[in-house]
């Protein structure tokens, strides 16, 4: 029951009413028999989102597209991978004391986990934020990582952060990798006929994940199960990125079955 006491967490975002963020947090709060509720607010600056937090006393926050590198700036203290990838997409309020983690990056890692990293090529697709993260949480896995981007430079600049070899777009088809990982938005809806990776460059023995999560089944997820490959699908990574930052805010890990299900149900 909501009532004078119940704690508030938030999504901020632009756009923000898509999300499945409170869906789950909602669920494994009631769940977890925690007096609180996450709701999304579509805002226009980051500045306003780290005030909200102060003045509403907001406990703790994602912080989604476009203001994960925007918030850093209005917050108190910023864990050190979440200030060597450059984004921040989880916000703790520590008795005023704001708090800015990114938990991105053990998510990318953490569906992959049981397949071992160490010492596998892993190629990632994108240079973007969530490409930063994923690189930066395989690195800390010791894999071998490749980056391929549709701008050069902007691939070439991660690739140095993270000590990748940087592959161009065009010669995609050539790269041998044992883990493929799309962190592009290539095959989201409404673009759900394109594909991030060309499919006969993909083969049996390969892990192919995808960050998209709408359509749950891409292009490329499906063309890699034609293939015989492992698939990993979006939500897994957005789950995992979740239930850290819940675990971050009530220091309890919430059931991740229960997260899945639920979007899934929804
Ligand atoms: P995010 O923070 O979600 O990762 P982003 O920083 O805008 O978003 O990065 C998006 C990534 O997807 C980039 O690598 C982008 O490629 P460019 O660097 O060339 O812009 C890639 N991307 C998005 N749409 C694409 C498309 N249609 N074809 C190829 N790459 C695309």
């Amino acid at each position: 029951m909501i009532d004078a006491a119940t704690r508030l967490y938030c999504l901020f975002g632009n756009p923000a009413r898509h999300s499945k963020g409170p869906v789950i947090h909602n669920a494994a709060f009631k769940d977890k028999d925690i007096n609180a509720v996450y709701l999304a607010f579509e805002v226009q600056d980051a500045a306003g989102a780290a005030q909200a937090v102060r003045t509403l006393d907001i406990k703790g926050a994602s912080v989604t597209i476009p203001f994960k590198e925007s918030i850093m700036e209005h917050i108190d203290w910023i864990d050190p991978t979440a200030r060597a990838i450059g984004a921040v997409n989880t916000i703790v309020n520590e008795n005023g004391v704001l708090k800015g983690y990114n938990t991105d990056c053990q998510a990318a890692v953490a569906p992959l986990v049981p397949f071992g990293i160490s010492g596998k090529t892993v190629c990632i697709v994108g240079a973007g934020g969530a490409a930063r993260a994923v690189a930066h949480g395989i690195e800390a896995q010791n894999g071998d990582i490749i980056i391929t981007n549709r701008t050069e430079q902007k691939g070439r600049a991660l690739a140095e952060t993270v000590n990748a070899r940087f592959i161009p777009a065009e010669e995609m088809e050539n790269i041998q990798a044992d883990v493929i990982i799309n962190t592009t938005s290539i095959g989201m809806t409404p673009k759900e006929n394109e594909i991030s990776f060309p499919p006969e460059a993909l083969r049996s023995e390969m892990v192919v994940m995808d960050v998209v999560y709408t359509p749950l089944r891409t292009r490329l997820l499906e063309a890699a199960e034609q293939k015989g490959c492992t698939t990993i699908d979006g939500l897994s990574m957005f789950i995992a990125q979740a239930a850290a930052q819940f675990e971050l805010w009530t220091g309890i890990i919430p059931d991740t079955d229960l997260m899945r299900n639920t979007i899934i149900n929804d």
